[in-house]
């Protein structure tokens, strides 16, 4: 073990020394690797990820962009996936924030060690990350394991990271930059994994090469018909409803269960905080699609359009 860390340690030392760095408008140091601009404060855990994570076969990886969805879609899984051993009214969700119960692989399980205990994990394992797909480890990308991605208009991630940064104050010395400032960098693809056109065509591309293999969402189609998404979900993952199940309004009950209104009201996410100092409600805003338009200006957004055509263009991915 203490071979693997100080491998891991000596690798992450020289790159530092290395490789660009930006101070993102939050105060939070980047670092750019393999195209993608990368939080210092994650990158020993994400180079141990990548290095040391086995995927199994049976595995689930959730990758997202942090704020485009990433909580919906434990919940969801992690219900979809477990719905014969739990029943709705005995979920684990009613009493533990969904992050609690689907760990953030270079966050809850390599952040401080590079050979973390898996024995609590049950069985089919769901993970997440926000690590770029080019950035994956081998075996995930090399098994037989599944990857559902989620994104999200960029607009609303933009302006919903910069809600749970201000409200969850990561930098407590750092004076963050003003809106107009974060959005100018926010276009230049320089913020927490961006740029985002690259981190969403990463998982688009590998979605359009092997479909079985990388499911592709959007937060705004989950928004205008959760349930067709719930069953989607369901066929990927090899363990679409039965007819019964339908028929009982299991499909309606985990939608019910996992949405917005239902989690944010619950105790245990109105409380506390994960990942030692992220409070639970901040996972918990608003959840609609457009808010930022009572933010950004004309302006603003016509910039953000003109580059997201460009970065987008011929990919067939479109907002
Ligand atoms: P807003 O800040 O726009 O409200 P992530 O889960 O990736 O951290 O993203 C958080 C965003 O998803 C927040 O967006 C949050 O309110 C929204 N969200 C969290 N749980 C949700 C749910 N069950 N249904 C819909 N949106 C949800």
């Amino acid at each position: 073990y203490e071979d693997l860390k100080e491998d891991i340690v000596e690798i992450h030392d020289q790159l530092l020394q290395t490789l660009d760095q930006h101070t993102n408008w939050n105060g939070r140091q980047l670092v750019k690797y393999d195209g993608f601009w990368l939080p210092v404060l994650y990158f020993r855990p994400i180079l141990s990820t990548q290095k040391y994570f086995r995927a199994k076969d049976n595995d689930i990886i959730l990758a997202t962009v942090p704020k485009s969805g990433t909580t919906w879609l434990k919940a969801l899984t992690f219900s979809i996936v477990n719905r014969d051993v739990y029943t709705i009214d005995q979920s684990p969700l009613l009493t533990c924030n969904p992050h609690t119960l689907v760990p953030l692989l270079e966050l809850d399980l390599y952040f401080h060690q590079e050979n973390p205990n898996f024995q609590h994990i049950s069985n089919p394992r769901i993970f997440s990350t926000h690590i770029p797909f080019k950035i994956l480890p081998d075996s995930i990308r090399d098994s037989e394991c599944k990857i559902i991605y989620i994104c999200r208009n960029p607009l609303d991630q933009f302006i919903s990271f910069r809600h749970f940064s201000l409200e969850n104050n990561f930098e407590k010395d750092a004076v963050p930059l003003e809106l107009d400032e974060a959005f100018d960098m926010f276009c230049q693809g320089i913020h927490s994994m961006g740029p985002f056109w690259d981190h969403m065509l990463g998982f688009w591309n590998a979605h359009l090469k092997n479909p079985e293999k990388v499911l592709f969402l959007k937060y705004e189609d989950l928004k205008v018909d959760i349930e067709f998404s719930v069953k989607k979900i369901a066929e990927f993952l090899g363990c679409a409803f039965s007819v019964e199940e339908e028929k009982q309004g299991l499909i309606e009950q985990i939608a019910k269960l996992c949405s917005f209104e239902s989690l944010k009201n619950l105790e245990v996410n109105k409380t506390g905080h994960v990942h030692g100092a992220v409070k639970n409600s901040s996972f918990f805003r608003k959840g609609e699609v457009g808010g930022w338009t009572n933010y950004l200006t004309p302006a603003m957004v016509e910039r953000f359009r003109k580059v997201l055509a460009s970065k987008l263009d011929g990919s067939g991915l479109i907002f």
